[in-house]
């Protein structure tokens, strides 16, 4: 019999398949027998009913407890109330093991005591949603990149020096030296794009976050292009066609998992470019009006972008911040020395920063003193001075990070549900 997915089980209308799960939930009224079936690509409701089949795969259904696995073989009737669309009149139920005990039952649970049990937390059909959509969105951010033309050049996860500021570092023992986990793949980005033009990495990232907010991960995923000649402009051209494409892609291949979420997809259905873009003076004018207490100067806490962004029903692109706000690469504003050619893209509906992108310096005496400016130790650095020594180039790039996306997406508060085995500031289990 040939085995097949609860995802395909439509096109198999009145005819017989096997389906290989595990026991979600079960129910009897009178003389039938309900289990509800899931395999990773869905649920399905099985039917056993006293007549249809033997009296020994009748009992069967007694052993059942939740996350037994079982090989359950029948006939695929359309229903359209169903999830699925289908239920299965059941023939065969073959058990594989029988679970005991599973430690998460339908009732309410409390996160902590989930996130303890986050190996089998994320079979849930809710969890299994969620990833299943990060899934779509790395995919979908990876073609878009391939077919705009970015060649993807991965960049090491050791590293000699900070990226993103030296407080957020890990420090890795590297036989006799000291290596940090890479927070970025930019700095090496910048070199691959002056090998191959347009260019991106999609990795880990890893910040020694302290804190405790819904947005911070220690790890994280990024997607990071980076293309010589690109102004900045052409660079936020780059990020609203790819969150679009995001979007539509997800929208498309996805609207079940959206479903089981009660994603109110409304909002996302009418994201279109282009997005509007303001200024960091004029971000800092709106708080202040809103009554929020902003500190010019600083980078936004998240308080203040999700006020900001609650203002916008599109991303919104916050442009030129100071200098002071951002990092040591970013090119100053040929108006304003204190501030960078810069941006931040905050999503809509509270979600806050889920991009950040800047055109880079591109001059080697520039770069030396923001080096010390910085108080950035000049050697490990010097490979990345060669960039601006040797046919520099105006260019560009941006780092997306994938779990914030994906919330937003999904409408999830916490981004410690968007990853299969987030790491915080308190765990690293399981
Ligand atoms: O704004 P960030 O720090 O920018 C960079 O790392 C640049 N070097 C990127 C580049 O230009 N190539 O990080 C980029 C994105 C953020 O907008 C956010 O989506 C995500 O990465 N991010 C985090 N996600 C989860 N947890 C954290 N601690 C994150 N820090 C950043
Ligand atoms: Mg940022």
């Amino acid at each position: 019999m040939r085995a097949v997915t609860i995802e395909e089980v439509g096109q198999h209308i009145g005819q017989e398949v096997t389906l290989r799960g595990w026991v979600y939930n079960k129910r009897s009224s009178g003389k039938i027998r309900f289990i509800l079936l899931r395999d990773g690509t869905g649920i399905i409701q099985c039917v056993l009913a006293t007549g249809e089949v033997d009296d020994e795969t009748f009992e069967k259904y007694g052993p059942l407890t939740q996350e037994t696995s079982v090989i359950v073989t029948g006939i695929v009737n359309e229903d359209r109330r169903a999830p699925s669309g289908c239920e299965l009149l059941v023939k065969q139920v073959e058990i594989c093991q029988i679970a005991a005990d599973y430690p998460i039952t339908p009732k309410e649970h409390s996160t902590g005591y989930l996130l303890d049990r986050r190996h089998l937390w994320i079979r849930s059909a809710r969890q299994s949603a969620i990833l299943r959509i990060r899934a779509e969105v790395i995919k979908a951010m990876r073609d878009f990149l391939d077919d705009d033309g970015f060649v993807l050049a991965d960049t090491p996860i050791f590293t000699p020096t900070s990226c993103e500021g030296t407080s957020t570092l890990f420090e890795a023992k590297y036989f006799d030296r000291t290596a940090y986990l890479s927070q970025s793949g930019q700095l090496y980005n910048e070199a691959t794009a002056m090998a191959l033009g347009k260019v991106y990495c999609f990795g880990p990232a890893f910040r020694a976050e302290k804190s405790k907010t819904r947005r911070h991960l220690t790890e994280f995923w990024q997607v990071e292009p980076e293309a010589a000649y690109y102004g900045l402009d052409d660079m936020a051209d780059v990020v609203e066609r790819m969150i679009v494409y995001l979007l539509r892609s997800v929208l498309r291949k996805k609207a079940r998992e959206l479903e089981a979420l009660e994603r109110d997809t409304k909002s996302l259905q009418e994201i279109e470019a282009p997005f509007p873009k303001i200024t960091y003076d004029e971000a800092v004018e709106i708080l202040k009006k809103k009554g929020m207490k902003v500190q010019y100067g600083s980078d936004f806490g998240a308080p203040a972008e999700t006020s900001l962004s609650n203002e916008f029903a599109r991303p919104v692109f916050v442009m030129n911040y100071p200098l002071s706000a951002k990092e040591f690469y970013m090119k100053e504003h040929p108006e304003n020395p204190e501030l960078v050619l810069c941006f931040d893209v905050l999503a809509p509906e509270g979600f806050g920063e889920i991009v950040g992108g800047s055109q880079r310096v591109d001059d080697v005496k520039t770069l030396e003193q923001r080096l010390k400016d910085f108080n950035l130790p000049r050697e490990p650095f010097e490979w990345y001075l060669d960039l601006r020594r040797f046919g520099s180039v105006p260019h560009s790039g941006f780092g997306m990070g994938v779990e914030r996306t994906v919330a937003w997406i999904c409408g999830i508060k916490h981004i410690r549900e968007t990853i299969p085995f987030p790491r915080t500031l308190y765990r690293i289990t399981p």
